[in-house]
């Protein structure tokens, strides 16, 4: 079961996105692409990427280097990319060497960084590993590190030259924390893209952390609604910004909460139930479906509700952002699953109305 996909990006240069059950079509993609690599993973898919370099060998690709990390977010810093320059000069990483990287968001928002910014640009594979790089973060091109001031302040659009996405293979050993961060992005897309995704779920919920052929359908789908929406926006001038859906309340409450307290994905689903109720006040969603998206979360162990907060405390971290400044606060909401809205202007008393409706 192989398949291509095509992002076309605004420069000529393209994105393709493969899904697979194991490592001979990556092997035979870089065979015929490129004449040297230079491999980057995460050590906690040790066995995929000794699968991958062996894949590699069977096409006689030169490989230039291969490296093996422990991953936490702190990689993804200018002190980091800082160390890992010299190294792709000392491995002979020249401008058509593509560097392969294997592992989660982290791993390839750092690699696919360092491949945006060494040489001027050189290509980059990304191989994702864990659910939230399947089916978001390996796609669109977004690459970034932090600075202290804040996440992914500094990064590039980038986009990798193949997506290589085998969830049978690479989610067996991901932890239940691991699925749980992916599914936010899961029901956010499902909200906002209201056909194939949204039906599946609603015919029935894979069971968390087994890797069956359900679930494989789901992430197709998922990466899917993604990969169509940057194909139509890129830079996120339009409709980009629906992916940010859910993702206001979220991001504010990764702050408040400090990062690594609430992952991204319980911040996504209660960000998005924020979002549901706003959506039911403003534009008259069904309430059926923060009915339906919250039973869901509870059935995938995700946080449907806040401890008890203060708006007075959340409002300055949302209106930090310099686009709320300048126009106020804007919101993602949904007239119904498949019909996302940019909304501005919220009265303030309904923003506390749908906070206390959390707690
Ligand atoms: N570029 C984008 O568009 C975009 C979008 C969303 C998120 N992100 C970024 O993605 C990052 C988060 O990604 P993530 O959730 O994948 O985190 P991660 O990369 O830190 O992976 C989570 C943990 O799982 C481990 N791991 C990876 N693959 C595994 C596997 N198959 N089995 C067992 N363990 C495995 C990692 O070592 C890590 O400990 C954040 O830095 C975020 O900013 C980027
Ligand atoms: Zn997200």
């Amino acid at each position: 079961m192989e398949e291509t996909l095509i992002i076309q990006s605004h420069q000529a240069n393209q994105s393709e996105i493969a899904f697979a059950s194991d490592w001979r079509g990556l092997g035979e993609w870089i065979g015929l692409h490129a004449q040297a690599v230079w491999v980057i993973y995460d050590r906690s898919v040790e066995d995929a990427a000794h699968a991958i370099v062996g894949a590699l060998k069977d096409q006689s690709i030169r490989i230039l280097g291969v490296h093996g990390l422990a991953v936490d977010e702190t990689l993804k810093s200018l002190h980091s990319l800082a160390t890992w320059y010299p190294t792709l000069v000392e491995d002979g990483v020249t401008r058509d060497a593509l560097i392969v990287a294997i592992g989660g968001g982290v791993l390839t928002d750092f690699a696919g960084y360092a491949a945006a910014s060494y040489l001027r640009g050189i290509r980059w594979v990304a191989v994702p590993t864990t659910l939230l790089a399947q089916v978001d973060a390996s796609i669109g091109g977004k690459v970034a590190v932090n600075l202290p001031q804040g996440k992914n302040l500094i990064g590039a659009f980038h986009l990798p030259s193949l997506v290589y996405i085998n969830p049978s293979t690479t989610l067996k050993s991901l932890p239940l924390y691991g699925w749980q961060t992916g599914l936010g992005e899961v029901v956010k897309s499902a909200l906002i893209e209201g056909g194939a995704l949204w039906k599946l779920l609603l015919e029935g919920l894979p069971p968390l952390g087994q890797m069956n052929d359900r679930w494989e359908t789901v992430i197709r789908i998922t990466a899917q609604i993604k990969i169509d929406v940057v194909n139509r926006d890129l830079e996120e001038k339009g409709e980009r910004i629906f992916l940010n859906f859910g993702h206001t309340l979220a991001h504010a409450i990764e702050q408040v909460a400090g990062y690594g307290q609430w992952s991204h994905g319980q911040a996504v689903a209660v960000g998005s139930l924020f979002a549901l109720y706003l959506s039911e006040r403003h534009l008259g969603l069904d309430r059926e479906v923060r009915r339906v998206v919250s039973t869901w979360l509870g059935r995938w162990g995700l946080p449907t509700s806040l401890p008890s907060i203060d708006y007075a405390v959340l409002e300055p971290i949302l209106m930090h952002d310099k686009k709320a400044r300048l126009s106020g606060l804007q919101w993602i909401l949904l007239e119904r699953p498949g019909k996302p809205v940019v909304v501005s202007g919220l009265p303030r008393s309904l923003l506390e109305e749908a906070l206390a409706a959390l707690s």
